[in-house]
């Protein structure tokens, strides 16, 4: 039997889920393109940076609340968008969107998504991001955004680092594809991880719910290559919301989709599970806020795992964060419940490091809380 309260740190919720789910959905959720080296290294950079610690600057209190495109945002971090969420466990779709309301928090809703993106935005209380991936069905694109507009989303993500779906062996070795299918070693997985296939069988196995399946289909597979600049400049004149591009890791491309009229870019390596030898996003984030300016809208995600991660992604230039695998290892490691006890340790890791920074607010750290960065600053 887990508990909630087992769940101390990121490690922890994935520790857990990697016991009670079968290992083609653990695999599927946890793996990363090639040998998995780019997001370890990743992982490792991130942890090789170091804060400054400052002192005696009264941090009695600390702020974690924080502009979002106007709007207020709870805490600094949000729900990066996941297809087929409630594979982790059934409702897991909606566990993420009460998050995002209770948290004031933005939660990615992915065109994959197991749960319809009008049910996502209603029961996130508005707080729902819809993402896009290019299609050369242009219709078919057409009427995703349509259906976004009209149920209220007003920020899209378009997610760019995707021409071709990242070749991930530990999803490959087990054969697991969307939709779902069903052979000898799959059924095997799922006898052996009883608990999870009782509660999905009960519900029924998630499927693909932005498409019916006849009119509309989502090939998880398809080429997306013809995503262009042309393309871009259609969507920024179609799409009258804020506009994020997802995805990104060059400054050449950030300056351009900055001047292509977008909102924001999101520096991203989809979790490292696009090409394992990309660039690492941690450190392409702090050239690309050099390269873009100080003031234009940058968020940052693969890799972040405490709060203290959420702290140093702002030191290096994010202005807002997402997290996404661990976000699912917690519901499935001990359901909503897990999920907010995870989001808490994120908030009151946050806080904490604040506190040892000597900053009262999020909205005070950038380039000046990284050790090192100023001459003399880690010195004794
Ligand atoms: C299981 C899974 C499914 C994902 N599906 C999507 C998706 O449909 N669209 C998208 O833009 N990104 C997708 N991503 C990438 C996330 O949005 C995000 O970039 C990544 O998970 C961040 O890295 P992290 O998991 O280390 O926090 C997916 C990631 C995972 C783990």
């Amino acid at each position: 039997m887990f508990h909630a309260r087992r769940i101390v740190t990121a490690e922890d919720a994935r520790r857990m889920a990697s016991k009670r789910l079968p290992n083609m959905v653990f695999d599927y959720i946890d793996g990363a393109a090639g040998h998995g080296l780019g997001e370890a290294e990743n992982r490792r950079v991130l942890n090789a940076i170091r804060l400054r610690t400052r002192v005696l600057r009264n941090v009695a209190t600390q702020d974690l609340a924080t502009d979002l495109f106007g709007r207020a945002a709870g805490l600094p971090f949000g729900i990066a968008p996941m297809g087929m969420c409630n594979l982790s466990a059934p409702g897991a779709d909606l566990m993420l969107a009460r998050l995002a309301a209770r948290r004031n928090i933005p939660v990615g809703v992915s065109t994959a998504s197991s749960t319809p993106l009008e049910k996502m935005i209603e029961t996130a209380e508005g707080n729902a991001w819809f993402q896009l991936y290019y299609t050369d069905d242009r219709a078919a694109g057409d009427a995703l955004l349509e259906r976004a507009r009209a149920s209220g989303y007003t920020v899209l993500v378009l997610t760019v680092d995707v021409p071709v779906v990242g070749r991930r062996p530990r999803e490959l070795k087990h054969g697991f594809q969307m939709p779902f299918r069903f052979g000898a070693s799959q059924f095997i997985d799922c006898v052996l991880h009883p608990r999870w296939s009782l509660s999905t069988l009960a519900h029924g196995a998630p499927g693909l719910a932005n498409f019916d399946g006849s009119t509309s289909r989502f090939d998880r597979s398809a080429s997306r290559a013809g995503a262009d600049w042309d393309y871009l400049e259609r969507l920024r004149d179609q799409w009258k919301g804020r506009l994020v591009i997802k995805g990104v890791l060059d400054c050449e491309d950030a300056c351009r989709i900055r001047d292509a009229g977008a909102d924001a870019i999101q520096v991203s390596s989809h979790g490292g599970r696009q090409l394992d030898s990309a660039p690492l996003p941690i450190a392409a984030l702090g050239d690309i806020r050099k390269a873009v300016g100080d003031d234009y809208p940058l968020f940052y995600d693969s890799g972040i795992r405490s709060g203290e991660d959420v702290v140093k992604a702002c030191a290096m230039g994010a202005d807002y964060v997402f997290l996404g695998r661990p976000f699912q290892f917690a519901i499935a490691a001990d359901g909503e419940r897990g999920l907010e006890t995870y989001c808490s340790l994120l908030e009151t890791e946050a806080k904490l490091t604040l506190a040892m920074l000597g900053a009262r607010s999020i909205c005070e750290i950038g380039a000046d809380n990284i050790a090192g960065a100023q001459p003399g600053a880690a010195c004794p």
